[in-house]
């Protein structure tokens, strides 16, 4: 080989004269006379033509190729317009770096199978573009928080306490001990903001989730931000900003990635545009009888089936809030002044369009160690492990609030999956652990 080697994008580009490229077989047949391959790298793909007069010596070996094999290629690269990406390149000299024989992954393979053979599945077309996209996001969730000044801040994994309600709680046997893997990182943020002020992570929760849904994972990347000094309606729209620019981003960036997943993207464009609908629980309520004719009575949280049906009627993310106090967690802020046994939070839901669920939570804090006291007990909780979180409150303490959202399901409705589980290279659910 003579040719520098560059990626099969930069290749497409370049679009004739001598080229150099390496990576996989994604497809392959042939005649006597020739071998057609498709070669893809992590970039895109191309079929290459390999001609048997040109190889007498290496056609034996040529003909052997199967899905998998690692080559690499030099040639002449032409448009062909019956070529898989519009250009095809005719080979002049190849070299087979690792065989690879019956990859045991084809079309006729089940979800399960899919799932036990996924380190190999990460290489299809499909995986690498939503891997792609979640790259995207990613930068887009750390590019948005640093132009606003925030710092990326870090909480441990390992908890003595919990913070979302014992329900999804996994327990460590920690030299003896009870701990579990948190569920947020929201208790140790709030130490840290009257440090720092603005800050935020990107990293794993955890939730023993026991369904089998198409939108829990048990172990997940959770994008969270917590502020000093601001108020229900900033935590809002920082939420709203945030998904407009992540959108924005994929968007811009990630079109061609999209459209190999079949998304219809035109459907994102609305949540770029539009402002997000803010409505109350109550009107929520209100939404789901009179257009829904689905009837809940106050006080009960809302299900998949019933954010789904709010989802229907708008095609951007809505958020719902002032939720009932007895569904939210225990340090969620009480509205002051609502009529007794209907209590409310300054807490707030963003759901998705489309029916993918709720991709945010978020809420102004308590700061009134009594009320949080009280909440612990009320859930069954001991105050007396929280002592670390109420110095938060008894030494100079401020308004705040923060949120979080749920990277996967983020990724799962930009890029239309079915299931939560194709947003994450290795998913964790209650009946998948392995690989
Ligand atoms: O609504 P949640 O439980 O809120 C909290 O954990 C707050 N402490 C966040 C905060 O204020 N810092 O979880 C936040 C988001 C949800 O809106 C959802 O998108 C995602 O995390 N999420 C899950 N994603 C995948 N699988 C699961 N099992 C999830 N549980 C929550
Ligand atoms: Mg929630």
């Amino acid at each position: 080989m003579t040719e520098k080697f560059i990626s099969i994008s930069e290749a497409l580009k370049k679009g004739n004269g001598k080229v150099a490229v390496r990576g996989w077989i994604y497809r392959e047949r042939g005649s006597n006379e020739f071998k057609f391959l498709v070669l893809r790298d992590s970039s895109d793909i191309i079929q290459c033509v390999l001609k048997k007069e040109k190889f007498k010596k290496q056609w034996e070996e040529i003909d052997k190729i199967q899905v998998e094999t690692s080559v690499e290629i030099e040639g002449t690269i032409k448009k062909d317009s019956r070529a898989p990406t519009g250009y095809e390149i005719d080979v002049d000299e190849t070299k087979i770096i690792g065989v690879s024989k019956d990859f045991p992954i084809n079309k006729s393979l089940n979800e399960e199978l899919l799932g036990d053979r996924r380190h190999l599945w990460l290489r299809s077309r499909k995986m690498n573009s939503i891997m792609k996209i979640r790259d995207t996001v990613l930068r887009a969730m750390r590019e948005h928080w640093h132009k606003k000044g925030f710092y990326e801040y870090h909480s441990p994994t390992l908890l003595g306490m919990q913070a979302e309600g014992g329900a999804t709680l996994f327990k460590v046997d920690y030299f003896g001990k009870p701990l579990y893997l948190s569920q947020t990182w929201q208790l140790h943020a709030e130490a840290g903001i009257f440090s720092l002020e603005k800050i935020f992570t990107i990293q794993p929760s955890f939730r023993a989730e026991k369904s089998k849904t198409s939108r829990h994972l048990t172990e997940y990347w959770h994008a969270e931000m917590e502020v000093a000094w601001e108020d229900f309606d900033y935590l809002q729209d920082d939420a709203e900003q945030l998904i407009k620019h992540i959108v924005e981003k994929v968007l811009q960036e990630r079109k061609p990635e999209l459209e190999i997943l079949g998304r219809d993207w035109k459907k994102l464009e609305a949540t770029i545009r539009k402002k997000f609908p803010r409505i109350t629980y109550d009107y929520a309520l209100k939404l789901l009888k009179e257009k829904k004719k689905i009837s809940i009575p106050w006080g009960k949280d809302l299900r998949t089936i019933e954010e789904d049906k709010l989802s229907e009627l708008y095609d951007t993310p809505i958020m719902v809030r002032h939720y009932p106090k007895i569904v939210k967690a225990f340090y969620m802020k009480e509205v002051p002044n609502t009529e007794k046994g209907k209590e409310t939070v300054f807490g707030f839901d963003m759901i998705a369009p489309e029916g993918y669920g709720e991709l945010v939570g978020g809420s102004q804090r308590e700061e009134d160690i009594e009320k949080l006291k009280k909440n612990l007990k009320a859930q069954g909780e001991d105050p007396s492990k929280y002592e670390f979180y109420f110095d938060t409150r008894r030494y100079g303490s401020v308004p705040h609030g923060g949120f979080g959202m749920g990277v996967e399901r983020v990724i799962s409705w930009i890029c239309g999956l079915e299931t939560i589980k194709d947003a994450i290279a290795f998913p964790r659910t209650m009946t998948r652990w392995s690989p």
